[in-house]
């Protein structure tokens, strides 16, 4: 595992974002695994930036993203496949075809959640996976839990992320309960993987994620038994492994 710390949030947005451009530019057609969530957003704004400086070329990029909440339509503003338009895809030649999130408007669990695995093994397997974390060490929306969940499928949110993803709705009763993930077995056969994380409220899931025993409890340190990961980390997100 390479553990890059940062100074600040910009910085840790731009190494992140120099990890994603040079996998692009290695292999133009690419398979991305995406991310939601507010870490994301800066490296997103860099790499539509290197694509409006012509640095960077997304016309053979494939991606699919980790998760979507149930229940949610593409078009909702609250949506998964809302953000990642708004933040990545409309300020990059990504061919929007080639970009999928879990259907969310599907209520069939089972059939939304195989057809996305299918379609992932289908374009040969994710060549580099984004990652943020959540609080309790969630990655996609795989929650803590006695088992690591294998395939993409249907979990019921803890009330730690409702409340945590509360803030970007209008109210508590508004945030979906369930939401449609990969698996992290699906995220673990991920060819490369990298993780983003910053902030003090950070500080103590970074150090047991990374650090501390691997249990599904703590879902993201199963990263910990990946050959190929880079965690890039702010100075107060590192805070606690720094001892
Ligand atoms: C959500 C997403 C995760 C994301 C996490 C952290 O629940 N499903 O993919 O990593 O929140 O979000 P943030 O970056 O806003 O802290």
């Amino acid at each position: 595992m390479e553990f890059i710390i940062t100074d600040t949030y910009e910085d840790m947005s731009r190494v992140a974002a120099d990890v994603i451009a040079e996998q692009i530019t290695t292999k133009p057609a690419s398979v991305l695994g995406l991310a939601t969530g507010s870490t994301p957003e800066g490296l997103y704004a860099q790499l539509v930036a290197d694509h409006k400086a012509g640095r960077l070329d997304f016309s053979q990029v494939i991606s699919y993203n980790l998760d979507e909440y149930r229940g949610l339509s593409h078009d909702d503003v609250q949506s998964y496949h809302y953000f990642m338009n708004k933040h990545l895809f409309s300020g990059v030649n990504i061919d929007i075809q080639n970009t999928h999130v879990p259907d969310g408007s599907n209520p069939d669990s089972e059939d939304a959640c195989n057809q996305y695995e299918q379609m992932i093994a289908q374009a040969g397997g994710i060549d580099l996976q984004l990652l943020g974390l959540g609080h309790n060490g969630h990655i996609g929306f795989n929650e803590p839990a006695d088992i690591f969940p294998k395939t993409t499928n249907c979990v019921a949110l803890t009330q730690s992320t409702i409340e945590a993803n509360s803030r970007l709705f209008d109210s508590i009763d508004d945030v979906p309960r369930e939401a449609y993930t990969m698996g992290i077995g699906t995220i673990m056969a991920a060819r490369k993987i990298l993780v983003v994380a910053n902030g003090q409220g950070k500080a103590e899931i970074v150090k047991r994620a990374f650090f501390g025993e691997v249990s599904p409890q703590v879902p993201a340190s199963i990263l910990q038994f990946h050959p190929n990961v880079v965690v890039v980390v702010d100075k107060q997100a590192a805070s606690l492994c720094m001892a």
